[in-house]
């Protein structure tokens, strides 16, 4: 067992006692994928580029890691926002996660391609009497699963003071129960809005999935990461 954190981090080599230091033995790429509908897609895209995972395509498996042992790589699924955090770690040399999450994480690590899917925006939206509001910079509540990124869009961006409150879901109940005059939160299709006589009252930014590399794993790793990127980069644009 290796001693300091990061060297227990990283090594997830394939060396066996047997065979350690006379043979050097591919270590494993791991891929960290925000589990959903974003990790199905991502695997579809790679298989494109011939990453592939068979234990990974049988619906009844409990397993959290899988293997291509051939290929060298391993994969796991986890909570979006967990996603950067193994990333930065080194659990995973890695990840692929919505660029929502690396804002609002703001870990340490390399954003190092857009994969394209997933593309949705990040907004501030409410009823339509709410816009007042925003344009006379009033102090409002914002309601958010994203603190991080209303702070910054509500502070530094558009230099209005206003009351962020943290929820975790079904964001867009907020203002319609009174809990807060508008939300920050993600838009991709509108319907929900819609169905909610709520609407888009300011666009943040556009989102898409990102792949992201360890900062160490970018060094250590160079040739096998660097050809991965450049294959998807080329079934992308
Ligand atoms: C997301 C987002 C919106 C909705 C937007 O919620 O928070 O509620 O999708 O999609 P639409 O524009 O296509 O209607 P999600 O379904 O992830 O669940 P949550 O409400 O629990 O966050």
């Amino acid at each position: 067992m290796p001693g300091s954190l990061e060297e227990r981090c990283l090594d997830n080599g394939k060396s066996d006692a047997g065979t350690a230091g006379k043979e050097e033995k591919m270590r494993y790429l791991t891929f960290a994928l925000a589990k959903g509908r974003l990790a199905r897609k991502a695997m579809e895209l790679f298989r494109e580029i011939g990453i592939t995972c068979e234990e990974m395509e049988d619906p009844d498996s409990r397993k959290l890691i899988f293997v291509n042992e051939e290929l060298g790589y391993r994969f796991f699924l986890a909570k979006a926002s967990d996603v950067p955090t193994y990333v930065e770690y080194g659990a995973a040399d890695i990840g692929i996660v919505g660029k929502d999450t690396i804002l609002e994480e703001g870990r340490n690590l390399y954003e190092v391609l857009d994969l394209g899917i997933g593309q949705c925006r990040m907004c501030v939206c409410g009823p339509k009497e709410a816009s007042r509001y925003l344009h006379n910079h009033e102090l409002i509540r914002v309601a958010t699963k994203y603190p991080s990124i209303a702070k910054d869009y509500f502070y530094n961006k558009k230099h209005q003071t206003v009351e962020i409150i943290k929820l975790n879901g079904s964001i867009e109940l907020a203002p319609l129960v009174g809990l807060s005059e508008v939300i920050v939160d993600i838009v991709e299709t509108g319907s929900t809005l819609r169905e909610n006589g709520l609407e888009v009252l300011e666009e943040i930014c556009p989102l898409s999935a990102r792949m992201v590399i360890n900062q160490v794993s970018m060094k250590r790793e160079q040739e096998r990461i660097a050809g991965i990127i450049r294959q998807l980069r080329s079934r992308i644009s």
